[in-house]
């Protein structure tokens, strides 16, 4: 299933990354063998590899032309500038164990390490880095560094990009990082970093995606990251960042596209010029504390596709959007009294996730017709005061992959109910349904039918008895078996 909206919500990303890779490879040279320090550097690093179960350094092999080995690079010149590896999560015998070997360190003319997804590179900070003066390039994502980053990173002055994403580093960010004003990226997100952002961050006036997602940061999002103008992306979500969205960063208004602040213990109202944002793709600021109404403003984000302002304390009115079409949203659990699906929602035609549970949205479920149904993947309209069936829905949602709908006052008999094969989580609980329980639910991974009217045998299914209990007359296991 190829879906325009997947493809459209993680673009700008792509293009980054396209952007990285695709710069490199083009000036591969295959003809004559590659320089002797180079190849004795990388077999050394073969040799600090422990296990590869698939085979990806294959083709290493001594007295071979290292220029056309898997993952190796080399200019004109025939020396090595770019070593890239990278696993693929889907299969399970796609990992390195090992460290990176400091014989690295001879490959001199390398500008570019890229090392994703291995798994079980493990060890410290590769100080190999320290002894390569080409080096502009290093991603070292998804593997098992860890320790602290050392305080002299900021001797790495030329790197152009940093990625230590998805490693377990730990202590704080080194205020040395001040010195890495060649930065456009910087990735430490899904590492157990700790303390606060440091003051020299603001010398990094070319960053154009600043990355410190999931770790266990805090303090204040400071005000000097208004200095960083090209910022495109900042991603702070799941640390424990406190107080409010700083005013300096309303400067970053004309390029930035994604701001990921959720789930942090953010304060205050959100302000109003997050309405001048005009390139803003993706606004996160889901599980924080933020209160009062959302800005009029907001009408004026006329790009944005994911907006998530879920488990806040916000109030109504809810501004009138003049967004094209929106891709997800999400604004559940606030204190807002919608009273309907927003026409805004309704007529987007490109929407793929709604959200929009306990928003105190009263209706008859047969009233609402999406404009699109094509794309829709999530729907969960959970503890609101909805009546009537959502069988007309479901027959049109032909890739559906959840539905919420808990908590509402919907009736009708659950055999008429069509379960596409895509649908993985059906959760119908506490409402007034009636009939039997279909048999087509136990290719489901989640399901809870319990606190309705249903009634008749339990077909057989993997699902604890909470997902059934409640009923009028349901029985077999589970439950209590059946009366013959
Ligand atoms: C990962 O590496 C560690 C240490 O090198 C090793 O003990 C472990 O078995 C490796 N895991 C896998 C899945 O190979
Ligand atoms: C900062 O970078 C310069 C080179 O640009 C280097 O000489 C200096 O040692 C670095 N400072 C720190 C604190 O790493
Ligand atoms: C920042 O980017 C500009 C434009 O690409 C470039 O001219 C400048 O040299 C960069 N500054 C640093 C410190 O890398
Ligand atoms: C939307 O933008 C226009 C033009 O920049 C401005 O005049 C208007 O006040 C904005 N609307 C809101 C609700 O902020
Ligand atoms: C759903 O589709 C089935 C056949 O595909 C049809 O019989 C039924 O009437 C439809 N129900 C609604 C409410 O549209
Ligand atoms: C089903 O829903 C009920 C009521 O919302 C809840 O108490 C129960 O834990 C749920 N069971 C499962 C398996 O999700």
């Amino acid at each position: 299933m190829n879906k325009l909206v997947h493809f459209r919500s993680i673009s700008f990303p792509l293009f980054l990354i396209f952007f990285t890779i695709l710069t490199f490879p083009c000036l591969k040279v295959t003809s004559a063998a590659c320089n002797a320090d180079d190849e004795a550097g990388l077999l050394e690093f073969k040799s600090g590899i422990t296990a590869d179960p698939s085979g990806m350094l294959g083709s290493w092999k001594k007295g071979t032309d290292c220029c056309t080995w898997a993952g190796v690079n080399c200019m004109v010149n025939n020396r090595v500038t770019m070593l890239s590896l990278s696993g693929q999560p889907e299969k399970p015998n796609s990992f390195l164990s090992g460290t990176i070997s400091p014989s690295l360190s001879k490959l001199k003319f390398l500008d570019g390490i890229y090392l994703q997804q291995l798994q079980n590179i493990s060890g410290r900070f590769p100080e190999v880095l320290f002894g390569l003066p080409n080096l502009k390039f290093v991603y070292i994502e998804n593997n098992g560094l860890s320790g602290k980053l050392p305080e002299n990173i900021g001797k790495l002055s030329q790197l152009e990009a940093l990625s230590f994403a998805g490693n377990r580093f730990t202590g704080s960010i080194p205020s040395s990082i001040s010195n890495l004003t060649h930065l456009t990226q910087l990735k430490l997100g899904g590492n157990f970093l700790t303390g606060s952002i440091p003051s020299g961050m603001r010398n990094l006036k070319n960053l154009t995606y600043l990355s410190l997602e999931r770790n266990r940061l805090s303090g204040a999002i400071p005000d000097y990251l208004g200095a960083l103008s090209e910022l495109r992306i900042l991603e702070l979500s799941h640390n424990d960042f406190s107080g409010t969205i700083p005013a300096s960063i309303s400067t970053l208004a004309p390029k930035l596209a994604y701001l990921e602040l959720g789930n942090n213990a953010l304060t205050g109202k959100i302000p109003d010029f997050l309405g001048k944002f005009k390139a803003l793709d993706t606004l996160d600021l889901s599980h924080n504390k933020f209160s009062g109404t959302v800005p009029k403003s907001f009408g004026n984000l006329t790009k944005i596709f994911n907006l998530d302002l879920s488990h806040n304390y916000l109030v109504d009115p809810f501004p009138v959007m003049n967004v094209k079409g929106i891709e997800s949203l999400d604004l559940s659990y606030n204190m807002f009294h919608l009273n309907q699906i927003p026409k805004w929602v309704t007529s987007s035609p490109i929407i793929y996730s709604l959200k929009l549970a306990r928003c105190g949205i009263k209706m008859k479920f047969e009233d609402w017709k999406p404009s699109e149904t094509y794309f829709y993947d999530y729907i969960d309209l959970s503890d609101n005061e909805i009546s009537g069936s959502p069988i007309g829905l479901l027959n049109k949602t032909d890739y559906l992959v959840g539905f919420w709908a808990s908590g509402n006052k919907l009736k009708f008999n659950l055999e008429g109910l069509r379960i596409v094969e895509t649908l993985k989580y059906l959760d119908l609980s506490k409402n007034l349904i009636f009939g039997k329980v279909p048999k087509a639910v136990s290719g489901l991974e989640q399901l809870n039918v319990s606190y309705n009217h249903l009634c008749g045998a339990i077909p057989a299914t993997k699902f604890p008895a909470t997902a059934f209990v409640g009923n009028d007359c349901l029985c077999g296991a589970p439950l209590p078996p059946c009366k013959v």
